[in-house]
C-alpha cells in the first residue's frame, strides 16, 4: 500500500481549488505537480501547494511520477487529459459533467476498462449520509414520481459564473452542467432514465445578456424523464430568477415514504407513512473532502468498491442530459442511448 500519494492536477481553476483546501490537510498526500493551459493559473498552484507547474497534461504526466490525477476541466475541453493519464496507466477523478461529446467519452470508458484502470467521476453528492438513506429506503419502496432542479439568479455580474458556462456549445447549458448533479441523484437512487421530453425557455434573461453578450443557454429548461423501472420524474433548471426564492432541491416520492431533500448540501427530510416523527440528516459541509478520501483510499488499497461514481456510470449521466439537450433541439422526446 502506498504511504504517500502523489497528486496532480489537470485544470487549475475553481473546483480545483475545493478539492486542494481538503487535500493540503492530509497528511499522506503529496501535491507534485499543476497543469493548466493558463502558465499563470498553474504557477498559481505550484507556490501555493509546491509541485512543478505545466501547461500540457501529457508533458507533465512524462515529466513527474504522479499517483492520483484530479481533472478539473470545463465541459469542452476534456480528452487529451484523460487519454494521458490513460496511458500512463493514472487513476483519475474528473469533474462532473465528464464532456459535451457522448462519443468520446464512450472510447475513454472503453479504454478505461481496457486498461483497468480505477476512473472516477465528481458526483460528490453521492457520498452524503441524506442520500445513501434515501438509497436504502428507495431499493425496498420504489419511485413513483420526483421533481427538482436548480432555479438560480442571472449571472449578470451578480453571482461569480464563468464565461465558458453562458456559450451552450462550451457547457452544453446549465441543465447538462450543472443539472447533471439531480440528474445523477436520480440515476443513483431510482435507477436508469429511459426517455426524455424536454422545453426550453429563452429570450426572458435580459440582464445576462446585456452582462454577457455571448449568452446563448436557455433562461429555463424542463425535462420529464420516465425511467426504466416505471417511476416519472420532472427535473428542472433555470438561470434568470433574478429576486431569487428558487435554489436547489429534489423531492421524492414513493408509496411509503417521502424524501425532501433541500440545498445545495441536499439536507434530506424523511416522511414514513403513520410515523409522525420526521426525521432530518443535515448536509455535510466538507463534502469535497469525503469524496476525494475515498478516491484517495481506493488508489492506496486498490480497493475501488469505495469510490461510489465511476467514470463509466458518469458517462450514462451525461448520456441523459444530453439526450435533454437533443430534445431541446428537436422538439421530440428522446430515447436514453445507455
Ligand atoms: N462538483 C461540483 O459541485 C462542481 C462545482 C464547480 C465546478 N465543477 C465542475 O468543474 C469543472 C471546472 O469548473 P471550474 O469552476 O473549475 O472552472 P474554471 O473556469 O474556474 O477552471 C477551469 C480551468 O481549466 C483551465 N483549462 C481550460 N481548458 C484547459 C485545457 N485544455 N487544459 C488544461 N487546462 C484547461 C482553465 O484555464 C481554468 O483554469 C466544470 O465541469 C464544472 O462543472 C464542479
Amino acid at each position: 500500500m502506498l504511504d504517500k500519494v502523489r497528486v496532480g492536477f489537470v485544470g487549475c481553476g475553481g473546483i480545483a481549488g475545493s478539492h486542494l483546501t481538503g487535500l493540503a490537510r492530509m497528511e499522506d498526500v503529496e501535491l507534485v505537480a499543476f497543469c493548466d493551459i493558463s502558465a499563470e493559473a498553474a504557477e498559481r498552484r505550484a507556490a501555493e501547494y509546491g509541485g512543478r507547474a505545466f501547461t500540457d497534461p501529457r508533458a507533465m504526466l512524462d515529466a513527474v511520477q504522479i499517483d492520483a490525477l484530479f481533472i478539473c476541466l470545463p465541459p469542452f475541453a476534456h480528452g487529451e487529459a484523460e487519454i494521458a493519464a490513460i496511458e500512463h496507466r493514472v487513476p483519475f477523478l474528473v469533474e462532473k459533467p465528464l464532456g459535451l461529446d457522448l462519443d468520446l467519452m464512450r472510447e475513454i470508458a472503453r479504454r478505461v476498462e481496457e486498461a483497468d484502470l480505477l476512473a472516477g467521476a465528481g458526483y460528490m453528492t453521492r457520498y452524503r449520509r441524506s442520500v445513501q438513506r434515501a438509497r436504502r429506503i428507495l431499493q425496498q419502496d420504489p419511485l413513483i414520481i420526483g421533481y427538482g432542479g436548480w432555479i438560480g439568479r442571472p449571472p449578470d455580474g451578480s453571482i461569480p459564473i464563468h464565461r465558458w458556462w453562458v456559450v451552450k456549445e462550451k457547457s452544453g447549458g446549465q441543465f447538462h452542467e450543472q443539472v447533471t448533479h439531480t440528474v445523477d441523484l436520480v440515476r443513483y437512487l431510482a435507477g436508469e432514465v429511459e426517455e426524455v421530453f424536454a422545453y426550453g425557455a429563452r429570450g426572458f434573461n435580459r440582464s445576462a445578456r446585456a452582462a454577457l453578450p455571448e449568452y446563448d443557454i436557455e433562461d429555463g429548461v424542463v425535462v420529464n424523464m420516465k425511467l426504466a423501472e416505471g417511476a416519472v420524474v420532472t427535473l428542472y433548471a433555470a438561470c434568470a430568477a433574478k429576486a431569487g426564492g428558487g435554489g436547489v432541491n429534489l423531492h421524492l416520492f414513493a408509496h411509503e415514504h417521502s424524501i425532501l431533500f433541500s440545498g445545495w448540501e441536499y439536507t434530506g427530510r424523511f416522511l414514513v407513512a403513520g410515523e409522525p416523527e420526521i426525521i432530518e440528516i443535515p448536509g455535510e459541509k466538507d463534502i469535497f473532502t469525503l469524496e476525494d478520501r475515498a478516491f484517495l483510499n481506493a488508489v492506496k488499497t486498490s480497493d475501488r468498491a469505495l469510490i461510489r461514481s465511476t467514470y463509466a456510470d458518469g458517462v450514462r449521466t451525461a448520456a441523459v442530459t444530453l439526450a435533454a439537450n437533443q430534445s431541446l433541439a428537436t422538439g421530440q422526446p428522446v430515447r436514453v442511448a445507455i
